[in-house]
Formats: structure tokens, sequence, C-alpha cells
């Protein structure tokens, strides 16, 4: 790491000589390069550790920038991006040839997302090329929300950071793909499957989504096979619509004489439930804003508990509850039970 300024001119100068940029975007930290320069992006894959054959998010900041990239966008396409730009959307299109084989792992198809943060938005203009970006994080860990909780991890392994304090929304962009006449979500996040269904009839949600993904299995968004967010501690998600069953089967999780040191992670109304244990509060259950703004965060706290168990409070699957249960059941490495 060279610098950390909130120096846009400067940081667009490091992308503009294929160096890699640590910097916030509205959902979460983002590791940015020139997504035309193979080089550049390589070095993405290198610091975070990532898998071949997980593509990357080309991010824009208007709409010209789109024809360097994507190409026979249909009008489908273009009315979802009118409705959700700039934003925490992202949307697979045709790829343009050109755009390096890298970031896209030599598919036909681009991720492409025109973030409103200004910070992104002022970096990508001023590199005045699309900027490639995963989520800021080694792989497997949580992402990044605020510098503090990646600096350590990152910092050697970055050309320059860019510090926007913490991100508004707090998880990553809703992914979507456009297959026939039907929007499916591949990535659920702030852009729910309601929101979409005031633009678009037919909106599905694909099953990896909230399924468990066999090793051998072709999937239409390779990074939801991959391990990711979980603790090193083992933790277990539980919901119930019945709130006094949930409440029940964690106590009696919690109880168990094997365990010695539990931790749970509980909404703000239900910490009194649980006074003999150890406890995270991930928000009020009414504020799933709150929720997803605080998750991966929390998420990044269990460890440092040392506990041989933590136990999650689920929520319904609903609005923005289905992004933060799909973050949460890879947590948990798709250990989930729901209580009927
Ligand atoms: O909010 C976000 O999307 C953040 C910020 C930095 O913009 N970025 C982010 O990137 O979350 P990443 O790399 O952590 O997640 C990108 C997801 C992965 O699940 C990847 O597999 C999928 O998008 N993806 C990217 N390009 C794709 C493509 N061409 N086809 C299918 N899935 C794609
Ligand atoms: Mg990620």
């Amino acid at each position: 790491m060279n610098s950390m300024l909130l120096n846009i001119k400067d940081a667009a100068d490091v992308i503009k000589e294929g160096g890699i940029v640590l910097f916030p975007t509205e959902t979460v930290y983002g590791i940015g390069a020139n997504a035309l320069n193979d080089d550049a992006v390589k070095k993405i894959f290198i610091a975070k550790g990532r898998a071949q054959d997980n593509p990357l998010i080309l991010h824009i900041s208007d709409m010209e920038m789109l024809d360097q990239v994507a190409e026979n966008i249909s009008e489908m396409e273009y009315k979802l991006m009118d409705a959700f730009w700039p934003g925490p959307f992202t949307i697979i299109l045709n790829k343009k040839p050109g755009v390096a084989n890298i970031a896209t792992c030599g598919g036909d198809t681009v991720g492409v997302r025109m973030p409103s943060n200004k910070i992104a938005h002022d970096l990508i203009k001023e590199s005045r090329v699309p900027i490639a970006a995963p989520s800021a994080n080694i792989s497997g860990k949580p992402s990044g929300t605020k510098l503090e909780d990646i600096f350590d991890e990152l910092k050697d392994r970055v050309d320059y950071i860019i510090n926007g304090g913490e991100t508004d929304i707090g998880i990553e962009s809703t992914v979507v793909r456009v297959i026939g006449d039907e929007v499916k979500i591949l990535r659920p996040g702030k852009i729910t499957k309601e929101d979409i269904e005031q633009i678009i009839s037919h909106v599905e949600i694909d099953k990896n989504v909230m399924g468990e993904i066999s090793s051998t299995e072709k999937v239409l968004s390779p990074g939801m096979k991959y391990r990711h967010y979980a603790p090193k501690t083992h933790c277990k998600l539980v919901y119930s619509k019945d709130y006094e069953k949930m409440k029940k089967a964690i106590l009696d999780l919690a109880n168990d004489k094997d365990k010695k040191n539990v931790l749970i992670l509980a909404y703000t109304e239900d910490l009194d439930n649980y006074n003999d244990y150890q406890c995270i509060d991930i928000g009020s259950k009414y504020n799933l804003d709150e929720v997803s703004h605080k998750i991966f965060s929390s998420l990044r706290m269990i460890d440092d508990y040392k506990a041989d168990l933590a136990i999650i409070e689920g929520m319904p699957l609903d609005g923005l509850g289905l992004a933060i249960m799909n973050r949460l059941i890879r947590a948990c490495e798709h250990d989930y039970e729901e209580i009927k």
C-alpha cells in the first residue's frame, strides 16, 4: 500500500497505470482495476486469492461506457438499467469483444453495474475506463463494509486505498440476468424481487440463492458455489415463523451440555431472551436496512468470542430478508434449520 488519501485523481492515476485500488461503493468496498487491462485485473485475483472461474462485475459511470463492455442489449435490459441505475443493481449482458478476458473468465457475458456512491462514480469517471471490482475481502471472508474491518488483511495487497467511511447498504448488489421474458435473480440484494416486479412481471429467484450447490453442477452465477462469508467458528442458522418456537429451539441448542461457550446473534428486541449467553446485536427485526448494514461486521466479530457454536436468528425470505438470509446461509455453510 502506498497511500491512503481521499484523492480521486491519484487513485485514478493508479488505475490508469495498471494498479489496484481499494474504494467504497454504496454496497460494500471493492478492489478495482482497469477492466480493459488483463494484467491489471489479474492482480485482483491474486490479491483476493479468488478462483479463476469466478468473473468480476464491471463498474461504469455513464451509459457511454456501457457500449465499451456490452452489446446486443434488449429493451427489457434497458428498462431495468433505467429503473435501478445508478444503484446496487448488476445485470449480466452479452460481452463486447475486447473486454479483458480475465475479468469475465473467458465467458461471453459480462456483469455490469453503475454505482451511485459519489467516490465510486468519480473514480470511474476520472479513470475514463470501466473498473472491474469484486468485493473487498480475502476470498471466503465476509465483504468489507468499513475500512477498519479489512485494512489489515488487504493493506499490503493493494496499491491505493480510499477511505469512504461505512458503506450505506452493507450487502452486495442484486445480480440479475434476463432470460427470455423473465428476470432471474442470481444474487439477491437491496433491490428486491418485489422492486423488480414493479418493472417486469416475470421475476424468478434462481434455485441456488438458498439451495446447496453440488461441486459438479453448472451454475448461472459462479460466485454462488464457493465457500463464502463463513467464520471459523461453527455457525447455525435457526428460523421459525412462530417466535416462541424459534426462541425455544435456540435455547435448547444453547443449553447443550457439550457446549461450554455459545454465542447468539440476535435481533435487538430478542436479546433479553438470551441473557445467559454472549450475544451480538444484529439490529432491529423491524428495520432490515439496519440488519443488512451491520451483518458483515457482525459475522467478522464471531471468531473473537472463541465460541464452540454461534447460533444466528433467521428471518422471512421476502423483501430484503432474502438477501440477508442468502449471506447467512453461506456463513453457516448451509447448516440451517427451519422449525415449522
Ligand atoms: O455490490 C457489489 O456487487 C460489489 C461492489 C464492489 O460493487 N461487488 C461484488 O463483486 O460483490 P463480487 O465479485 O464479490 O461478486 C460478483 C458476483 C459473483 O457472484 C459472480 O459470480 C457474479 O457476480 N458474476 C459476475 N460476472 C458474472 C457473469 N458474467 N455471469 C454470471 N455471474 C457473474
Ligand atoms: Mg464477493
